[in-house]
């Protein structure tokens, strides 16, 4: 009887537990911020998928903050991983009933996979693009390399015909092992493609193509640290790049884009995601882009999928993980947003050189 008397009690004061109670004990010690609605989006992510992939797709929070809630939800009694998933407890089951949370709904456009473009003109070089991708140098951790599905770079072009972006315009590419510069190429759009690379292995890669298949990119081997060679300055309608994900590493990248730029009416692209950005750091990036002289002009969350890159026992938050299950290369967790900003005046871009390591911050999980 005072067993029974006893278990009521630890449900009853499990139950007691806020959401608050939970990111406090998440925050303790932390380098990330968590915040309380991050642990509403990991519980309506838990009552979705007991697999720790799904959970970090669906719950869109940064994964070095993810790791932290489902700690502290264990700790509560309210989840379970002992078995290779992760599981709600009844206890915490109950918790995410009270607090109204419901499991997580993923309604993405069948036809689009939630990228509100078709291919258009961008499907007749599908097949050719896919073809010369085979032969592509993998990804490597030296410089967080990571490349999206063929489909989404070819996605990625389309949009950027579409904003009036490609067709008839110069297009520079800040880092390419997406292979941008070679479907935009394809195309035969783009006026002229510049591409700056750091990766010896991509430098001659992308040359090689361009040579045998008769496409206008210039490739020029570059480290983003360094500013812009004078040439480049200035000098085009549209930049694209995929940045490292540290408000440092995101703005080196971003600062070299934008002065890249002619002026007014140029456009930027850039790849965000959230499983190493929390929204405080979205909001610096947004602040850095009105600062720049630009406007947010579209943000298509989830547009880029990301194949998985050899090295991702290896990466950063690897150990912190509950579970260590190596994903399969085409099942996809790792998804970013597609931005599009355009000058509105400027640019207001203060060229500097940066030293050292540009890849790392807190809430760096994939480097
Ligand atoms: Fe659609």
């Amino acid at each position: 009887m005072l067993g029974v008397l006893q278990v009521e009690r630890t449900s009853y004061r499990r139950c007691a537990l806020t959401l608050k109670d939970i990111a406090e004990r998440a925050r303790r010690d932390a380098t990330v911020p968590v915040a309380e609605r991050d642990v509403e989006r990991a519980l309506s992510a838990l009552l979705s998928s007991e697999d720790i992939w799904r959970v970090i797709d669906l719950s869109g929070v940064p994964v070095m903050a993810l790791v932290r809630v489902l700690s502290a939800l264990r700790e509560a009694g309210f989840l379970d991983w002992d078995g290779g998933r992760l599981v709600l407890t009844p206890e915490g089951r109950e918790f995410a009933g009270s607090l109204g949370i419901g499991p997580k709904l993923e309604l993405k456009c069948p036809h689009c996979g939630g990228r509100g473009t078709t291919l258009g003109p961008v499907g007749k070089i599908a097949d050719k693009f896919k073809e010369i991708a085979r032969d592509r140098p993998e990804a490597i951790q030296d410089y967080d390399q990571g490349y999206v599905t063929e489909e989404t770079t070819l996605y990625r072009v389309a949009f950027m015909w579409s904003r009036g972006d490609l067709f008839g315009k110069e297009l520079i590419v800040l880092g390419d092992d997406d292979l941008v510069s070679i479907a935009a190429g394809l195309t035969g759009a783009p006026k002229r493609i510049v591409v700056l690379e750091i990766d010896q292995r991509l430098v001659d890669f992308i040359r090689d193509v361009a040579d045998k298949e008769k496409l206008p990119i210039e490739v020029k081997q570059h480290d983003l640290r360094e500013p812009l060679p004078p040439d480049i300055k200035g000098k085009f309608d549209a930049f694209f790049c995929d940045p490292t994900e540290s408000l440092r590493g995101f703005k080196v990248f971003a600062e070299r884009g934008i002065a890249a730029l002619k002026g007014p009416g140029s456009a930027g692209y850039l790849g965000l995601t959230h499983c190493e950005a929390s929204y405080g750091k979205w909001r610096e990036i947004q602040r850095f882009f009105l600062d720049a002289g630009a406007v947010i002009a579209e943000l298509r969350d989830a547009f880029h999928d990301y194949v998985n890159w050899p090295y991702i026992d290896h990466m950063r938050s690897w150990p912190h993980l509950p579970v260590h299950r190596i994903p399969g290369r085409d099942e996809i967790w790792y998804r970013s947003a597609l931005i599009r900003i355009e000058l509105v005046e400027g640019p207001h871009i203060q060229e500097r050189r940066y030293e050292g390591d540009i890849f790392s911050d807190d809430e760096a999980a994939t480097t």
